[in-house]
């Protein structure tokens, strides 16, 4: 079958080149002419785990191309999919839409045959609806249908996850929509991997309750923690406690800096001007949003109270070690790192920082941080560490040579990755998360 995906940014390319390792036939457009040009050189324009391998491979086999000619890329596709950004509308909260209309009404204009168009991009309830309203208006004399299929991959394990979902989720309205997409997911399909046929409307919104559930399970432990600071409870210990009940279950209870990333902060504002929109208040939802609001500055604030206080820790510097959202990815977007860069920056202090793959995205977003080659680079003189990011490259960090090169040893763990009373015998002032 031939697919195209339009947009090709995290979800666009992992996805195409994960359905052409099944086999498909398929080509990726994006209107990025930079990155177009990148993915035909063989240069991936993001950082994700696997994925060069992936995208050569198939390439190479002649069942993934990419341009930027839209009408061209989905001629003689059966579905079509988009998969373009739906940023928070500057000013209000609300899913920015234009994106995903625009590409609605260039399919309209180019469709050259039977398909079934699907919303691969976090959109809102309704969404389909307007999306099959420009395509109805394009004038098109083509069968179509619109369906919803919500993307829950992760960056940093992408590649897995659309291989081996936990589940699919499909919003079809009517049979030749679900026909054509049974068959774009038989192999996996094949695979057991369960497929959910729903209506489109409950589809986007499964999307939207599941990032904004999960959103707060971090937002719950990470108040836990706070109390546990204060009370001298172990927050890891009842992050285990709670976690072992399979009604609760485990993951998602690690506390740490805030949740940032492309997807929790904006897709829980969507959901909330959906939800006033239809005046049904998510007040749980409201307070998960504005608590993980506050946190990223509180993160800052716990630096300058590890270097003694405001006054003692104007003129100081830090060094950041980590600056992505998460570990394994180049992805900056609402990374707590910048509230915690600037929270220091206004509290006068320097900072110098090293991330393994973000710098490069993070340097226009982080103008008053100097990005140096190494952690040790970063660390050199510097009077605090704080580790905002849990890369693997900084959970055996040469002590002594930390100790050696650092100004003081006062490290600021934001995401309890070493063990304190470990970190307390070998000299350092160590500070974490809702532990002792
Ligand atoms: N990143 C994630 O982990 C993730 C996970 C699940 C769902 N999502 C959702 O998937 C969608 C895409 O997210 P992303 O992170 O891949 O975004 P992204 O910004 O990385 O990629 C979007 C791409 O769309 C392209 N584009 C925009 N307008 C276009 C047009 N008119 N024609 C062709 N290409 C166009 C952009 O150039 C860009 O390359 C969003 O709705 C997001 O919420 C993202």
């Amino acid at each position: 079958m031939k697919i195209a995906m339009v947009g090709s940014g995290y979800v666009g390319l992992v996805s195409g080149a994960c359905f052409a390792d099944f086999g498909h036939d398929v080509v990726c457009i994006d209107k990025d002419q930079s990155k177009i040009d990148r993915l035909n050189d063989g240069v991936m324009p993001i950082y994700e785990p696997g994925l060069g391998a992936l995208v050569g491979g198939n390439v190479k086999a002649g069942r993934l191309s990419f341009t930027t000619d839209l009408a061209e890329g989905i001629r003689g596709a059966s579905a079509i999919f988009i998969a373009v950004g739906t940023p928070s509308r500057r000013g209000d909260g609300h899913a920015d839409l234009s994106f995903v209309h625009t590409v609605a009404r260039e399919i309209g204009e180019h469709l050259s045959n039977d398909a079934v168009v699907v919303t691969k991009s976090t959109v809102p309830v309704g969404t389909g609806d307007e999306v099959e309203r420009i395509l109805a208006d394009s004038g098109t004399q083509h069968r179509f249908a619109v369906v919803s299929n919500p993307e829950f991959l992760r960056e940093g394990a992408a590649i897995g996850d659309f291989k081996r979902p936990d589940r699919i989720v499909i919003g079809a309205e009517d049979e030749f929509g679900r026909q054509i997409m049974q068959q774009v997911y038989r192999p996996l399909f094949l695979n057991e991997s369960p497929i959910l046929f729903t209506s489109r409307r409950s589809a986007e919104i499964i999307k939207y309750a599941a990032n904004a559930f999960l959103a707060t399970k971090i937002t719950f432990i990470n108040e836990i923690a706070d109390l546990c600071e204060k009370v001298g409870g172990d927050v890891q210990d009842v992050a285990r406690g709670i976690g072992l009940d399979g009604r609760i279950g485990k993951k998602f209870l690690h506390a740490g800096p805030g949740y940032g990333g492309s997807c929790f902060p904006k897709d829980t504002l969507a959901l909330l001007k959906t939800a006033e929109d239809h005046e049904s208040p998510l007040r749980i939802v409201e307070a998960v949003s504005k608590v993980n609001d506050s946190r990223k500055r509180a993160m800052g604030r716990k630096v300058v109270e590890a270097l003694g206080g405001s006054d003692a820790a104007r003129g100081k510097r830090v060094a950041m070690l980590g600056l992505t959202f998460k570990p394994n990815t180049d992805d900056m977007r609402d990374s707590p790192a910048i509230a915690i860069a600037q929270t220091l920056d206004d509290a006068g202090i320097s900072v110098s920082a090293f991330d393994p793959e973000g710098m490069e995205l993070a340097r226009p977003l982080m103008p008053e941080v100097e990005m140096v080659g190494d952690p040790y680079a970063a660390i050199e003189g510097a009077d605090a560490i704080v580790i905002v990011t849990e890369w693997d490259a900084f959970r055996a960090l040469d002590l002594d040579r930390v100790k050696a090169l650092a100004k003081a040893p006062v490290l600021v763990d934001l995401r309890n990755i070493y063990k304190a009373h470990e970190m307390r015998s070998a000299g350092f002032a160590y500070t974490s998360i809702g532990r002792p």
